[in-house]
């Protein structure tokens, strides 16, 4: 079976990169033992490459962004490609969180183009989704044989940010149509997550792991979420 994979969203967290080296330090220090577990780290852009770089050499951790460009280079003004993000380090990518659809009005074929260019270089793409027919959407005329970097992130937007987590056979239902009848493994919970809740969402509902957000920015609550989930 396939490591179960915790990935931590800073969102736009925190404010300094003093802050920012501190917290990721107070993470990699606390998972030197978990070998079952694959932690990605989202930091913001402006991060990213610092700590990659102070990270290099060091198995434990991967790297991830919150999102990422359709385009690898040219005239765009303000954005980052997937091959920039994969010269820093970054395995990993998020695409089309709920907040991004929300404040950045991104579209499900902005999501489908992501998708592709990221596919393309090399990341394995983290798909948000809160409705099926998202997953039809964003996933527009891209092969099957092309998702076996793919994972989907199931996050009902109730639970995102707001302490209301689903309940666990909600989202069971959900991971059972995505893991089972549609077949794209592995399949996340988001939305909500901490240190007593975390280990239904993987023994209970069956999701192969977690997307986290503000419990990612406090070392010791998304430790012990690590910790819970490595003893599968
Ligand atoms: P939350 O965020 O853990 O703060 O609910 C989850 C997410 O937005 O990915």
């Amino acid at each position: 079976m396939n490591k179960l994979l915790i990935i931590g969203n800073w969102k736009c967290n925190p404010t300094t990169l003093a802050k920012a080296k501190q917290l990721f330090n107070s993470v990699k220090k606390g998972i030197k033992k978990i070998k079952n577990i694959e932690v990605v780290i989202c930091p913001p852009f402006v991060y990213l490459s610092v700590l990659a770089a102070s990270a290099k050499g060091y198995g434990g951790l991967r790297f991830g962004s919150q999102d990422c460009f359709w385009e690898d280079k040219g005239s765009f003004t303000g954005e980052i490609s997937p091959a920039m993000l994969k010269d820093t380090g970054c395995e990993y990518v998020i695409i089309g969180h709920s907040e991004r659809r929300k404040y950045q009005k991104e579209t499900d074929e902005m999501i489908n183009n992501k998708i592709k260019a990221a596919l393309k270089a090399g990341l394995k793409v983290i798909l948000c989704i809160e409705k099926i027919i998202q997953i039809k959407k964003d996933l527009k005329n891209i092969k099957k044989e092309q998702l076996k970097n793919l994972i989907i992130a199931y996050e009902p937007i109730f639970a995102i940010g707001t302490g209301k987590p689903c309940a666990v056979e909600k989202a069971k239902k959900m991971r059972n149509v995505i893991g089972n009848i549609l077949k794209i493994n592995p399949v996340l919970y988001g939305g909500s997550v901490n240190s007593q809740n975390a280990n239904d969402y993987i023994e209970k509902a069956g999701f192969q792991g977690l997307l986290i957000g503000s419990a990612s920015l406090n070392p010791k609550e998304f430790l012990a979420i690590v910790k819970n989930i490595s003893k599968n």
